[in-house]
């Protein structure tokens, strides 16, 4: 436990280090990579350059520090997080590293200001935020090497079918080159994959979500083509998957992860909002709720541009078929003249809460949603302004949570 005075110090220590976290923590980056190298082949190169996993973790460490006199109100978030760490193969030797350079930082950064009693009152403050990660982790961890099939670190996959899912998204059928056994998952967990692509120094792990119920001898991934667009280059990972990864390729994966998983045991309507490839989770959900005996009444929101783009469409049409109780409705923003003939979609435009209002059951119900920032923070204050409450959206962004707020 921290005393009292510590506590009092980080406390009023957390606006200066907010007001330079992001300072604090490329300094923390370019110093730790200097010296550890390796973590390179750990870290997303994308994520640095854009400065997000750099507000992720800075975000994290002064939310955490802001609670370190009740601690237990950051559990929830922490293991979202630590689902996180433990698909990348985040390990407790690595936490040491991570306090000695977060801590250089701060002295760097802050100068004189950074006096001792401020140094060893972060000091200990991380070592008790760093030891709630390591234990969350390593009861993940023990589960996922408990799990009848399941696996430690990256395991080795063929890829055995590829195949175009509308124009952007390909799906990747993958099963273990060992031949054994695939560990079951919860529907709307991810896995991570890790690349090595010629002519790059380091390895690239990426996560993508597994996109069909739990109860296949394979495991798909279905993947966006992230073409470069102003101000942003090209996804690396997503083009060499679908221009150079073919039918025979190996692929490493780690076992499933994840939290934004169907509430199986929830017996109250089920709601899925998604946009894009954000469909990928609520495919493995809704396929795993049309399989159960009993089941509540389901509602299915998707949002892509147009016809051609719309990935699954076939899919979650013969899941209805399957689940008549289910009702499911598109939204076009961009509709082609075939969507308006052939009546593909519901609603033109974007999901709007006027839109929304019209489709949502009266009683309580469980909200899932994914897709884009932009699209979660509208959706959330959509549902909010229905009178949703925030404890019943449980919300998947693609991507660090890069503005992670504890309260
Ligand atoms: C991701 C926080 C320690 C490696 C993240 C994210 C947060 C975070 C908030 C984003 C999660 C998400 O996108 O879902 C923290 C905190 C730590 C800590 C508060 C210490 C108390 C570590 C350590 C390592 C590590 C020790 C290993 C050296 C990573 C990596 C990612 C990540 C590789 C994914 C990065 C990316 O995709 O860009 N962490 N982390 N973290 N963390 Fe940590």
């Amino acid at each position: 436990m921290l005393k009292e005075n510590t506590i009092r110090i980080i406390k009023s220590t957390v606006p200066v280090l907010e007001q330079h976290g992001l300072t604090i923590t490329k300094c923390f980056y370019r110093n730790m990579f200097a010296e550890h190298p390796e973590l390179l082949h750990v870290f997303n190169h994308a994520n640095q350059h854009q400065e997000r996993q750099q507000m992720a973790l800075a975000n994290a460490v002064l939310a955490a520090a802001k609670h370190i006199d009740q601690l237990s109100t950051i559990v929830p978030v922490v293991e979202q997080i630590a689902h996180k760490h433990r698909s990348l193969g985040v390990k407790k030797e690595h936490y040491p590293i991570v306090g000695h350079h977060l801590l250089g930082a701060i002295k760097e950064v802050l100068g004189e200001a950074a006096t001792e009693d401020i140094l060893q009152a972060w000091a200990e403050a991380y070592g008790i935020i760093a030891d709630v990660f390591i234990s969350v982790e390593s009861d993940l961890y023990q589960q996922a090497e408990n799990q009848h099939g399941g696996w430690e670190g990256f395991r080795p996959f063929i890829v055995q079918r590829k195949q175009p899912e509308g124009e952007q998204i390909i799906s990747l059928y993958l099963v273990p080159q060992d031949e054994g056994t695939l560990p079951a998952f919860e529907p709307g967990q991810y896995v991570s994959v890790k690349v090595e692509m010629p002519e790059e120094s380091y390895t690239h792990i990426r996560q993508y979500s597994l996109s069909h119920a739990p109860d296949a001898s394979y495991y798909r991934i279905s993947v966006k083509r992230e073409e470069a667009v102003e101000g942003r280059p090209a996804g690396k990972v997503s083009m060499f998957l679908h221009d150079e990864v073919q039918e025979g390729a190996v692929l490493y994966l780690s076992a499933p992860a994840g939290d934004f998983t169907l509430k199986v045991q929830d017996d109250r309507p089920r709601v899925w909002i998604s946009a894009g490839v954000g469909i990928t989770p609520m495919i493995s959900m809704i396929e795993a709720h049309s399989k159960q005996a009993v089941r509540p009444p389901a509602v299915f929101i998707h949002a892509a541009a147009d016809g051609p783009s719309h990935a699954f469409r076939e899919e979650v049409a013969s899941w209805q078929e399957h689940t008549t109780d289910a009702k499911i409705y598109f939204c076009y923003s961009n509709p082609t003249d075939m969507d308006r003939e052939e009546q593909r979609y519901q609603h033109e435009g974007r999901i709007d809460a006027e839109w929304l209002q019209t489709l949502l059951p009266a009683e309580s119900a469980v909200y899932y949603v994914c897709g884009s920032a932009a699209f979660m923070e509208q959706m959330v204050s959509d549902l909010k302004e229905l009178g949703v409450q925030e404890s019943d959206i449980c919300a998947e962004y693609f991507g660090p949570k890069g503005s992670l707020k504890l309260a």
